[in-house]
């Protein structure tokens, strides 16, 4: 085997609106808990477009990119549940396993993660340049790279058939989007549904809606082919979000609002009017993640008068060590198609076209193929 060179490529942000810089940057040693990740594929969500847009603060350099699978190359001394060669899929939410949210099965909310911070769980950056700066990566991943060092609860083992494409989108897309419906709304067969932004997350929302029999499930979209994508999704019905009477028309359809509707764009005006398509005890839940400092008015007394309840979704209240396999078996089994959510394939030189893929709104998520790496 080629021996394998220390360096890698990467896509880097330095400021808001600015084309992304193609580097080659060290990487760090696999000490400790640390595993080293050759990427395969990278989805390029929402969440990246956020940095790259302003929306959220970030200092630049900062290689970018969140959702991501690849396999180990090297493991640290203190490594026990992966091994080289393992396909894994990198969460972007790396747990400490210790803290009371982790001890309590909900590692979603781990209050110890470095991830929010873009570094590794002692501080230190996977990222070096060549003149020994430390460059962080987005949520202590950096995607967007040939390869990356990752603590190894953020690698997750998911067997040797999944796909790359689906395996990356796994890390991000879908288990927010599945997970919204499965562990943060519960939905159950026969509930109504809304969703609000068909984009990837909104779209792996409607696979999750189909996986638990949800209808009738209504896409909301503001571009017509995410609507038609939408309906090839599973969605029984879809409307446009900027039709004055969308919420009579989901009225109709659902008789009195839906039990659930999921917000999965990250903007006021949409969020603001959640609760109102909800049928009374029905819940809003909140998928779509805004620029920092926006905030909505609700309506207090609508909420407590008719016992609607607004839910806050972040990774689809996973646990990536439980889920990530989970999925990759219902995907195996044929119950999850997640393969009809991988879009257009594209290389690392074209993450700039990628998010502007974002931007347009339109097709479905596009897959950065990193080859074999040999
Ligand atoms: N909660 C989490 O853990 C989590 C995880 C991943 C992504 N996100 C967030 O989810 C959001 C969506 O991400 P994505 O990758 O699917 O983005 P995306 O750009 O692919 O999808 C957004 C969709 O919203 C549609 N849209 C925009 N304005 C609209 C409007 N007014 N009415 C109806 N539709 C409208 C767009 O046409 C597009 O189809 C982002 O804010 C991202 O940060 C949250
Ligand atoms: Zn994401
Ligand atoms: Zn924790």
């Amino acid at each position: 085997m080629k021996e394998r060179v220390r360096t890698v490529r990467a896509k880097v942000f330095n400021a808001p609106g600015e084309a992304l810089g193609d580097e080659e940057l060290r990487l760090a040693g696999v000490r400790d808990d640390l595993v080293r990740v050759r990427l395969r594929a990278s989805g390029v969500c929402g969440s990246d477009l956020h940095v790259t847009d302003g929306d959220w603060t970030a200092e630049g350099p900062l290689v970018l990119g969140h959702e991501g699978a690849g396999f180990v190359e090297e493991v640290g001394p203190g490594v026990r549940d992966v091994g080289v060669g393992d396909r894994v899929v990198l969460s972007w939410f790396a747990p400490c396993r210790r803290c009371r949210n982790c001890a309590r099965g909900r590692a979603w909310l781990c209050q110890n993660t470095k991830a929010l911070e873009n570094t590794l769980p002692d501080g230190t950056t996977s990222f070096v340049s060549f003149e020994g700066v430390p460059v962080p990566a987005f949520m202590g991943l950096g995607t967007f790279a040939e390869a990356t060092v990752v603590p190894e609860s953020a690698a997750v083992p998911v067997g040797d058939d999944l796909p790359f494409s689906v395996a990356a989108l796994i890390g991000c897309a879908v288990t927010t989007g599945v997970g919204a419906v499965v562990n943060t709304a519960r939905a159950r067969p026969g509930d109504s549904a809304v969703v609000v932004g068909c984009g990837g997350v909104g779209q792996a929302i409607l696979l999750g809606l189909g996986l638990v029999g949800a209808d009738p499930v209504i896409a909301v979209d503001l571009s017509d082919d995410r609507l038609a994508l939408a309906r090839e999704l599973g969605a029984t019905h879809a409307l446009r979000g900027d039709d004055p009477d969308l919420g009579d028309h989901i009225r109709s359809i659902t008789g009195d609002g839906a039990d659930h509707a999921f917000e999965a764009i990250g903007r006021a005006a949409t969020i603001e009017v959640l609760p109102s398509l909800v049928r009374r005890g029905g819940q809003a839940v909140i998928v779509g993640m805004p620029a920092e400092g926006v905030t909505v008015p609700l309506d207090p007394f609508d909420l407590a008068d008719s016992g609607k309840s607004v839910l806050g979704c972040n990774y689809g209240s996973s646990v990536p060590s439980v889920d990530f396999p989970r999925l990759a078996r219902l995907y195996a089994s044929g119950r999850l198609p997640l393969d009809r959510l991988v879009g257009r394939t594209t290389t690392l030189d074209d993450v700039d076209g990628a998010l502007e893929d974002l931007r347009r709104a339109a097709g479905l998520r596009t897959v950065i193929d990193y080859g074999d790496g040999s």
